[in-house]
């Protein structure tokens, strides 16, 4: 029996026809963010397993369930990054590039991995789209990093976003707050999800936004983070709401968003698109001053978002909206004979040098089997090599958007089909 494989669960192929989309949003996420400030970083796909258990937490969902990990041959262990930051800071402090300014701005594109149960916009290979700030305090790093992806998602065509934000405070108000909430909750533990009352000891704030009906009726009356925080937190959190609002971005404060990754401090937010069901998140992310000293550097303050391109894609055919397809016009080469068809293809090597697009069929057929390929394709324009005309040094050209046919010197040709099509 043959096999017929197929993609691994969790997996998806981005064919041809959805990979124009993904390059104009690539496009789109590097030329906004590089109006921003933040420079391109890539880093590898698999990092020492330590540098994810420190950096987002041993008792957090991705690094206890999620993250692929494997032991390479020299017995060290590795995992695929299940996010983008952890592996950012590495590169920051392996490199020094502290040194390069004392505000150092990242955006990054690239695959991440999580074992999580696939289900409509949760795969376990991914897309991320992010950036980082590393170094700056300042509420106003919290609220530009947030303007960039609430602008990015605007020009990709989301408009009907809902941006939630919360603040969870630091290590100085949390371990107060989190003796409250942990005696409010344990007065109430009966009526916890199985999983939260596992949370209960190591990880309380998680159950705060866990969406079991059970649980959400108990945290309704839970204390809240932004009732508890220090007048340092506060006074950064009005910041952060205040130039919010002066750039024109609103906001609905979520007291029980508290995210899934250990490292946050202060601001947290999540965007939201209609239409996703269950995994509704298009983009997450916050403020973690302690990360990059956890994982080995000098106290630095950071902030940071990153966003799922699959889902981006589903929230935006939910939406109806998106780039639309953008395809430099393509000229079809129709030889008939052979020594049109040793024309074309020198002539197919000339046009695609000057830049244009072009496709010949070599199959040898009848000019109305290829007129109909040429059709197929999409093509603008066919380049009929006939004997005849090649005879007379000619080529006919027949538009196929409704601009009839006509006939030009094989000397001009090339240049002309540059104005004609490259100039749109
Ligand atoms: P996160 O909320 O875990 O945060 O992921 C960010 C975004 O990645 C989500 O909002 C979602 O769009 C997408 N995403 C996450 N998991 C999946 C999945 N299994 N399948 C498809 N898409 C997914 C972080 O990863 C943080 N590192 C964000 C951050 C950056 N915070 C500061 N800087």
């Amino acid at each position: 029996m043959v096999l017929r494989y197929t993609a691994p669960k969790g997996t998806r192929d981005v064919l041809p026809s959805e990979a124009e989309i993904w390059q104009q949003l690539e496009g789109l996420f590097h030329s906004l963010a590089e109006l921003y400030g933040y420079r391109e970083i890539r880093t590898p796909i698999f990092e020492r397993t330590e540098l994810f258990l420190r950096g987002l937490g041993e008792v957090t969902d991705i690094v206890q369930k999620e993250m692929f990990t494997f032991t390479d041959r020299g017995g060290r262990s590795l995992t695929l990054r299940p996010e983008l930051p952890a592996g950012t800071v590495r590169a920051f402090l392996e490199h020094n590039l502290a040194e390069e300014g004392p505000v150092c701005k990242f955006r990054y594109f690239g695959p991440a991995f999580r074992q999580e149960r696939p289900q409509a916009g949760r795969y376990q290979q991914f897309t991320q789209y992010g950036v980082e700030c590393f170094g700056s305090r300042d509420p106003a790093s919290d609220a530009e990093v947030i303007d960039l992806a609430m602008a990015f998602l605007e020009r990709a065509g989301l408009a009907a976003v809902e941006l939630r934000l919360n603040s969870i405070g630091c290590p100085i108000c949390r371990p107060a707050y989190r003796s409250r909430l942990l005696a409010y909750l344990t007065a109430r533990v009966g009526e916890l999800c199985p999983l939260c009352r596992e949370r209960m000891e190591k990880n309380p704030l998680r159950i705060l936004d866990c969406k079991s009906p059970s649980c959400r009726a108990v945290v309704a009356a839970a204390p809240l983070t932004v009732e508890h925080l220090c007048p340092a937190c506060a006074e950064h959190f009005a910041a952060v709401k205040d130039y919010l609002t002066s750039l024109g971005r609103s906001f609905i404060l979520a007291p029980h968003l508290v995210r899934g990754l250990d490292y946050y401090t202060n601001t947290v937010f999540e965007v939201v698109a209609p239409g996703l069901g269950a995994q509704d998140a298009v983009i997450g992310g916050g403020r973690y001053d302690g990360l990059i000293e956890t994982c080995g550097g000098p106290p630095t303050p950071g902030v940071g978002f990153a966003g799922g391109l699959e889902r981006l894609l589903l929230a935006l055919a939910a939406a109806g909206a998106g780039p639309r397809e953008k395809r430099v016009p393509l000229v079809f080469l129709a030889p008939l004979g052979a020594a049109p068809k040793e024309l074309a293809v020198r002539l197919a090597h000339e046009m695609r040098t000057t830049g244009l697009r072009v496709d010949l069929d070599y199959r040898s057929r009848s000019l109305k089997a290829q007129l109909r390929e040429a059709d197929r394709q999409g093509a603008r324009v066919v380049v009929i090599l006939g004997e005849d005309e090649l005879a007379r040094g000619k080529a006919a050209l027949k538009w196929l958007d409704g601009g009839g046919q006509e006939e030009i010197d094989l000397s001009v040709l090339v240049a002309y089909l540059r104005e004609k099509t490259c100039s749109e």
